[in-house]
């Protein structure tokens, strides 16, 4: 028989999808957690909005209330588990229980880009521990990766297909050549996607977990209005079978990169070979490639939501909060960004890049286009030439080398300009085979 100490009580915010994986790893996990910190876990109250709703989770009603102060208020609650989202509200929960000594462990990323550093500076100052690995990648473990397994390495890139919802739709129009609304419809109706899926397909879901990834792993003060953002939504068929062609994968990717001093941090639609990793992570997983100057290549999958997926990493943030509390180290680890912010330019952001041209059909077109690009000093590496069904148009598809990100869209304006340009339909950044 184990020598176990007295309980801890958790307060939870939050009873829904998230909050009911959390009460059942809590119940079913209990020797686990008993054995790997010596006492048991007793979830003592939790906040909902309607404590006669039925749930995916038996629990005692007289647990529930409807009053937050109650649970954060209460003297014997030790730790709080934020599972409710939104952002003003649970901003004021989260400072008044850290105000008050009590660890806070919470899977709410649009809280955290938002308030992260404010969040973590109260905890500091008070004590306590605020651990937040769900906020990224549902259940994939890859805070707690890139601040203790890889804490001895310096990173100097990640790249993530951190929202499920696009990577689903992606590989829907990818696989079958179904058009972006009948695959949003079928995500809708699967429950992959929100009533209003707008943060998951214009890329704010995304931006904002790359905030957090990024200023974790750079240490840097990332703010979420320094991550450059495109969604999906502007994806066409015609794009993805151009893709599939010259031997890419289409995915919404998040790139944090550093030279020297310096970070870009942006999400977008981007073009990988098919031969990178990232580009056979399907449907609705999610997937983070970490480069480290002496690790070099390390990848992260798993799935990015769910209710069990991302109670594990809640519950394993539990975990590190109570191990804490018997060392007596809590709110030493929310350590200060080391590096003063510093964002590259768009003369110092390098990448290759794909564009696909509508051109009048006449001799010299070609080589007009070819001469914008040659005057920035910007090569091609692949090119397809071929005839529209629309008369007189004709479409080409350019994959450049690598260019400045600031040569590259003054290119796309001279194109624009350019009587024989029907119209650029469709430009993409292109990522992997060395740069
Ligand atoms: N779902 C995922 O797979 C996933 C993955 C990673 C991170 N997250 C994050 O986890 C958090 C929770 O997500 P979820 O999917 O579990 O949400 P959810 O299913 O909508 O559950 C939210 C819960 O919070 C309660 N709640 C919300 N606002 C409240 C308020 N103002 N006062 C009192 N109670 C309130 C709701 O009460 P009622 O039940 O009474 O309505 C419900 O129990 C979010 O920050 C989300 O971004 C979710």
């Amino acid at each position: 028989m184990e020598n176990v100490a007295k309980p801890i009580a958790v307060g939870l915010l939050g009873l829904g999808t998230v909050g009911s994986g959390v009460v059942k790893i809590i119940e079913n996990h209990q020797d686990q957690l008993i054995h790997q910190v010596g006492c048991p876990v007793v979830v003592k109250k939790i906040l909902v909005r309607d404590v006669y709703k039925e749930r995916d989770v038996q629990v005692n009603t007289s647990l529930l209330t409807t009053r937050a102060d109650e649970v954060i208020n209460d003297p014997e609650i030790d730790v709080i588990i934020e599972v409710m989202g939104g952002i003003e509200e649970t901003r004021r929960h989260l400072l008044q229980a850290l105000q008050q000594g009590k660890h806070v462990v919470t899977a709410n990323k649009d809280l955290m880009a938002l308030y992260g550093s404010e969040l973590l500076a109260t905890a500091t100052e008070n004590g306590c521990d605020l651990f937040y690995e769900a906020s990224v990648a549902g259940g994939i473990p890859i805070l707690r990766s890139l601040v203790e397994g890889l804490a001895s390495d310096r990173i100097t890139k990640m790249m993530g297909i951190v929202n499920g919802t696009t990577n689903f739709i992606l590989t829907k129009m990818c696989k079958y050549g179904m058009p972006y609304e009948q695959v949003l419809a079928e995500a809708q109706a699967l429950g992959y996607a929100e009533a209003d899926p707008s943060a998951d397909v214009e890329g704010l879901d995304a931006a904002r977990k790359m905030a957090i990834l990024a200023r974790l792993g750079f240490s840097m003060n990332i703010d979420l209005e320094d991550v450059q953002v495109k969604g999906i939504t502007d994806i066409t068929e015609e794009d993805l079978d151009y893709s599939k062609r010259l031997g890419y994968t289409m995915k919404l990717i998040g790139i944090a990169h550093r030279d020297g001093d310096k970070a870009e941090v942006s999400v977008q639609p981007t073009l990988l070979p098919d031969s990178h990793p990232l580009a056979s992570v399907s449907d609705e997983y999610n997937a983070v490639y970490v480069y480290g100057e002496a690790v070099g290549e390390t990848m992260f999958y798993g799935p990015g939501a769910g209710s069990l997926p991302t109670a594990t990493a809640v519950v394993s943030d539990l975990v590190a909060v109570m191990k804490n509390m018997r060392l007596g180290v809590n709110g030493r680890s929310a350590v200060a960004p080391q590096y003063e912010k510093r964002l590259k330019s768009r003369s110092e952001i390098f990448s290759k890049y794909f564009v696909r041209i509508h051109v009048k059909d006449e001799v010299g077109a070609f080589a007009k286009i070819t001469a914008i690009f040659a005057e920035q000093g910007v090569s091609f590496e692949k090119i397809l030439q071929l005839p529209l069904k629309e008369k007189g148009l004709a479409e080409i598809v350019i994959v450049t080398h690598r260019a400045s990100q600031q040569a590259y869209e003054d290119i796309l304006q001279r194109l624009r300009d350019l009587e024989i340009v029907h119209q650029v339909k469709s430009s993409y950044r292109v990522e992997g085979n060395g740069n």
